[in-house]
């Protein structure tokens, strides 16, 4: 596995590997790889000749300062993880080499960033799209990989993606869990044995709204799933949504689209986590 901290030396070679004609796969990641990462990785290894990942904790897409800094940084094992599963390349550029000038760009989103991780991480998801446009724009990879956890995060890359110039084929990746069912995430090393083990109840509740979308109504289901994160006061639920997964508009009754997903937003202690459940596809 190469490694490259460079973005020229990374562009020498991708060019290489384009003149040669291979297919080049992407990953972007902020490192700390889990399972859920390393499942991004092999699908891309199978469906590309060229197999390459970041890793990058991309400062401008924390809106918490503590979070940034608490941000697990693994750097040894994930470069044996990679290794392990074929990564041909690992772009891990330093914060200068990214921005060697402040960025100013504003996007808009239109409605796509008004709730959930837009409503309560201001400036989030402009430092995503801020920094997946620069490392498109790098790497020009043919496909890139993304999962479906950061369901929200996945509709602002499709967008931004759709002004480049040459955008670039996104695979959306089903999200995996543990064996209890909760969401693999770099946050859940930072969970108390006691969080880790109420953690599990968040996608419970997400099984418990599925099961029940269609019969109950959307109000009855919304406040439902607030009274059981009443009953825990270890875990304060911030946000649930249930909404239209194209647009991410909120839906109030069923019968308004096909395609709806329920999205959740929940503390244990200091560490927020994330979910989501397709209700009707
Ligand atoms: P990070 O949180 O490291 O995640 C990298 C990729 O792995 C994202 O596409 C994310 O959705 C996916 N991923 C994380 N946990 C997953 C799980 N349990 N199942 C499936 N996929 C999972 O997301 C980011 O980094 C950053 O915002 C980034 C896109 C790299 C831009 O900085």
């Amino acid at each position: 596995m190469i490694i490259s901290k460079r973005i020229n030396e990374t562009k020498v070679t991708l060019d290489l590997c384009r003149k040669r004609g291979m297919t080049i796969g992407f990953v972007p990641t902020m490192g700390a790889l889990h399972q859920g990462h390393l499942e991004l990785v092999k699908r891309a290894k199978r469906e590309n000749d060229y197999m390459m990942c970041s890793i990058f904790v991309n400062p401008i897409q924390f809106n918490n300062k503590s979070d940034l800094e608490k941000y697990p940084r693994e750097t040894e094992s994930d470069l044996e993880k990679l290794k392990k599963n074929g990564c041909d390349l690992l772009f891990m550029p330093s914060e200068e080499e990214m921005y060697p000038e402040p960025v100013t760009t504003v996007f808009d989103f239109g409605q796509l960033d008004k709730l959930m991780e837009g409503q309560y991480r201001p400036g989030h998801f402009n430092g995503v799209a801020i920094v997946v446009k620069k490392l498109f724009e790098i790497i020009e990879p043919d496909r890139a990989y993304f999962g479906e956890k950061d369901f929200q995060q996945l509709a602002i890359v499709r967008h931004m993606n759709k002004t480049l110039d040459k955008p670039v084929q996104i695979v959306a990746c089903p999200t995996v869990r543990e064996q209890d069912g909760l969401a693999m995430s770099s946050r859940n090393t930072r969970l108390t044995p006691g969080e880790r083990a109420l953690a599990p109840f968040i996608y419970q509740v997400l099984q418990g709204v599925k099961n029940n979308a269609g019969k109950q109504s959307v109000a009855e289901l919304k406040s439902w799933v607030s009274n059981q994160f009443d009953k825990y006061p270890a875990m304060r639920l911030e946000y649930f949504a249930i909404v239209e997964m194209q647009t991410l508009t909120p839906i109030e009754k069923w019968d308004n689209s096909p395609n709806i997903i329920a999205c959740i937003a929940v503390y244990l202690g200091n560490v927020r986590l994330i979910d989501n459940i397709v209700l009707f596809s």
